[in-house]
């Protein structure tokens, strides 16, 4: 540490760091604006200023941009210097000359670090009295509204859209004294990550359209902690509602985990909470019955049926146990199909008892050599996708270092490095949004990726077998064996478990850490639950052991075909569903339970990296939803807490989740954490309608979080903020305010328990069931799955603004006597399907893709071998 004298008092600094990140790490209120932790410096706002002396002699000084000044030993600054609180006020008054005067309708009033940061330059008074510059605002499709006027020139989003995230469509543009951020033209922003522009804009000029449409304050909203329930990576977010509706994701920073940053899917997938498909009453025989008579009902069926259970991947562990428990563990399913739950068994295998290590997304991002095998990270993992665009940097950063240029000087490093990227290897089916940053791709049928996989594995240690010999593999290996933090990534998408094995034996070699996908929020955590993937369930009815089922957040069509349901489910004798949405299980139902979607319930998820996090209730469910949980709850448990005890006691691997959160009890300094900001003023007015005074909060047995602005002034533990604020930062910068120093981790440690951990240095013999060669067929093609960020994921296609996005359903073929466009009929052995045919120029000879999870294209076993003909 260097000690930085800061108006005459000496500080610890980090002196790899710059003088604004120190001082903000302190806890000083500097303004800035176009520096971001995650950014680093451009000098190009000039709201750091503070004064720099030579020495305690110096009484003169010089002015200087904080975030351009390195955190040197000895240095003396001040930033109560009055010439420079002068020149900081000046800045920002210039910055206002043009800005609008209407805060009160704009959308980041209330939260927006221009008023944050116009009040901490104290400049108070408004001397200019010309007319303001104007631009055209662009529509940039359903997510991202544009409000070109409050823009203050901080450039911090092209440098975001562009160097951080990898997009091209936005820029800056530049005509005499003007300067327009935007597109060249209107057009949907094409960046999977756009949505970060809400809070990478210091001002009012991105934001969340989303919201628009149901706008609150935030100091009107409620939040809670919550976790994206979009893919296996368990983002972590939180979540705002007002008037028992969802009004916005916004990101809940977690220094191991997302960080500052969310996927689109993430961001605005949650609008499937407020859907008009909402199941809110129980429905009994098609019609809506009581709460009680549901319940009867439900218990009577257990008490006389022979039932079993089927879980499921999007539910929460609680939920799943809650199921578990009531049906017996031998009378438990996992809900997943069959071919993905052998594949996710597997994987776990691997991470469980193998001498490997799997990353977290953070350790992905410093990873400095990476190899892909099977996944299209983009748009299955989106998140690690970031993760892996500043992976690539890593390599080359050491030139930077050699010419001893401090890492955060993002300007000079990127002019040092002149775009060179690291090494990233692609092998997949098809080309991939990252393709563009690879070093090298290979696109094949899956049995010869994992062909690739396994000579890798071989060329990092002989001992591994391979079938043949690859020059990439060769190439591959070398560069892996060259990096200081190499990493493989693989995962289910493919349908293969020997690419999965084939990259295990790559990370066995001890050359590589080792990150598999998930493909939904718990699938992890429901196969640790341990129960019998689908079909075992199917065979338990149609073999008479079985006459009940209970299907729990689970539309089984997703999972298998259409003729396997249908038969499962007119089979059963009686059929009871809980879930959020109608879909085509519940219309089957004899009894359909309404259950919380995240945001009505409390539970606990298993990411990918198998770290176990808690997510609460946002707001009390209207009408007669609960928690899944709560329907199927034994009689002794009282609140979560009961639960996961009584889960590690069984389950004793899940023993982890109880450091996910603290429990119910937890007090700080015995107060609950509010779940409303304390500046929220609406609460009594938002009833006053019906009665004047303020109606009690309603009651929280399940998390130490109260549903009012009363409780603790104090931050709470990671696991536990419903949203960042502190005295005089209102928008998402308040962050810095939870970190143990800038861009760090948060105090106290992030949120989340990892699960996995490698099990010690014992060698197992390498996996060596290399398949053969893929052969393509005569009249027949390898179907396999194409995943769409916009489109795949069941539950972010119900919100308005991803199905705006979302992909159309199609089968794509490289070549062939096809017409773009034109319907075709797909067949396999899951069934039929009509899609619309495109021409794919990437995908291998023999190999067809489906846009897989886009109605109609659910429920089908993949890869399988199909046929596509023109329709009769
Ligand atoms: S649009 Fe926002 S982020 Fe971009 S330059 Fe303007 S104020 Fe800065
Ligand atoms: S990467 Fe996955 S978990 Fe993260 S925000 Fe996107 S969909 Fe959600
Ligand atoms: S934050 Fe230092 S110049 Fe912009």
């Amino acid at each position: 540490m260097a000690t930085v004298y800061v108006d005459n008092k000496p500080y610890p600094m980090n002196p790899d760091e710059n003088l604004l990140h120190g001082c903000l790490s302190h806890g000083f209120k500097l303004p800035y604006f176009c520096w971001h932790p995650a950014l680093g410096s451009v000098g190009a706002c000039r709201q750091c200023a503070v004064k720099q002396f030579k020495d305690e002699h110096d009484t003169h000084g010089k002015i200087v941009m904080s975030c351009m000044t390195p955190a040197a030993e000895g240095t003396r600054i001040s930033i109560a210097d009055p010439e420079a609180a002068a020149f900081r006020a000046g800045i920002i008054e210039g910055l206002m000359l043009n800005h609008p005067h209407d805060c009160p309708v704009c959308d980041e009033g209330g939260e927006c670090h221009l008023q944050d940061m116009t009040v901490m330059a104290g400049h108070d008074y408004r001397r200019y009295e010309f007319d303001k510059r104007t631009f055209r605002n662009q529509n940039l499709g359903p997510l991202v509204n544009h409000e070109m006027n409050r823009c203050i020139q901080c450039y911090r989003c092209v440098r975001y859209y562009r160097d951080y995230a990898g997009g091209n469509d936005l820029n800056a543009f530049a005509s005499r004294n003007t300067v327009f951020f935007g597109r060249s033209e209107d057009g949907i922003l094409e960046n999977e990550f756009s949505g970060n522009l809400v809070e990478i804009c210091p001002t009012g000029v991105f934001t969340d359209k989303t919201l628009k449409h149901h706008y609150a304050r935030k100091w009107d909203q409620q939040f809670a902690p919550s976790l994206c329930v979009h893919c296996g990576l368990g983002c972590n977010t939180d979540a705002g509602e007002r008037y028992g509706t969802l009004r916005r994701i916004v990101n809940r920073y977690n220094h191991e985990v997302n960080g500052y940053f969310l996927c689109d899917r993430g961001r605005f997938g949650y609008e499937f909470v407020n859907s008009e498909r909402r199941i809110r009453r129980p429905v009994l025989e098609g019609r809506p019955t009581s709460v009680a008579l549901a319940q009867r009902q439900l218990r009577e069926r257990i008490a006389n049926g022979r039932v079993i259970g089927i879980g499921s991947p999007r539910a929460s562990l609680e939920a799943n146990f809650a199921l578990r428990t009531l049906v017996g563990p031998n009378r438990f399913y996992s809900g997943m199909a069959d071919d993905e739950a052998r594949l996710v068994r597997r994987m776990l295998e691997i991470l469980q008892h193998r001498p490997v290590r799997t990353p977290t997304l953070h350790e992905i991002e410093e990873s400095d050599a990476v190899f892909i095998l099977g996944e299209d990270v983009t748009n299955v993992a989106p998140r690690m996708a970031l993760a892996l665009r500043q992976s690539v940097r890593q390599q080359p950063m050491e030139i930077a270092q050699k010419l001893k240029i401090p890492l955060w000087m993002d300007h000079g490093v990127r002019d040092a490095l002149q775009g060179a990227k690291g090494p990233l290897y692609i092998a997949t089916p098809y080309a991939t949004r990252l393709d563009e940053i690879a070093t090298a791709t290979f696109h094949g049928a899956p049995d010869d990726l994992a062909r690739l996989g396994f000579a890798v594995a071989h060329a990092l240690d002989p001992r591994a077998p391979s079938a043949e010999n690859f020059p990439l593999a060769n190439e591959i290996a070398g560069a892996l064996k060259a990096a200081k933090k190499p990493l493989v990534i693989c995962g289910a998408s493919c349908g293969s478990e020997a690419l999965i094995q084939a990259a295990a034996n790559v990370a066995m070699t001890g050359e590589a850490a080792l990150s598999f996908t998930a493909p939904e929020c718990n699938t992890v955590g429901a196969t640790l639950m341990g129960g019998s993937p689908l079909g075992d369930a199917f065979r338990a009815i149609s073999d008479g052991q079985a006459d009940t089922v209970i299907i729990l957040e689970n539309d089984l069509y997703r999972r298998a075909p259409a003729h396997e349901v249908d038969s499962f489910l007119k089979t059963a004798a009686h059929v009871i569903v809980l879930d959020h949405l109608a879909n085509a299980t519940t219309e089957k139902a004899e009894l359909v339970l309404p259950a919380g979607t995240f945001a009505e319930s409390d539970g606990t998820f298993v990411s990918s990296e198998g770290r176990a996090q808690r997510y609460f209730q946002v707001f009390v469910p209207q009408n007669d939803v609960a928690p899944s949980w709560r329907w199927l709850k034994q009689d002794g448990w009282k609140d979560l807490d009961d639960v996961i005890a009584a889960m590690s006691e069984p389950l004793p691997e899940l023993a982890a989740v109880r450091q996910a959160a603290p429990p119910a009890t937890f007090r700080i300094n015995g107060a609950k954490i509010p779940r409303s900001p304390h500046r929220e003023s609406g609460r009594t007015a938002m009833l006053a309608n019906i009665d004047v005074s303020e109606p009690k909060p309603p009651d929280d047995d399940d998390s130490p979080l109260s549903y009012s602005m009363e409780g603790t002034p104090d931050q709470p533990p990671a696991p536990l903020i419903p949203f960042f604020w502190s005295p005089g930062w209102n928008s998402i910068q308040a962050t810095q305010m939870y970190q143990k120093e800038v861009g760090g981790p948060l105090r106290g440690g992030d949120a989340g328990a990892r699960i996995f951990e490698p099990t010690g240095a014992n060698r197992q013999p390498y996996f060596n069931t290399i398949p053969a060669a893929f052969e393509p067929r005569e009249g027949e093609w390898l179907l396999v799955p194409i995943y769409h960020i916009f489109g795949s994921d069941e539950l972010s296609l119900l919100a308005p603004g991803i199905a705006e996005l979302a992909t159309k359903p199609y089968v794509a073929v490289s070549t062939g006597d096809v017409t773009e466009g034109a319907e075709v009929d797909v067949s396999c052995a899951s069934g039929t399907f009509r899609v619309p045919m495109r021409i794919r120029h990437d995908l291998p000879p023999g190999v067809a893709g489906l846009s897989m999870g886009i109605p109609p294209l659910v429920g089908i076993k993949l890869p399988a071998w199909g046929k596509i003909a023109r329709p009769k």
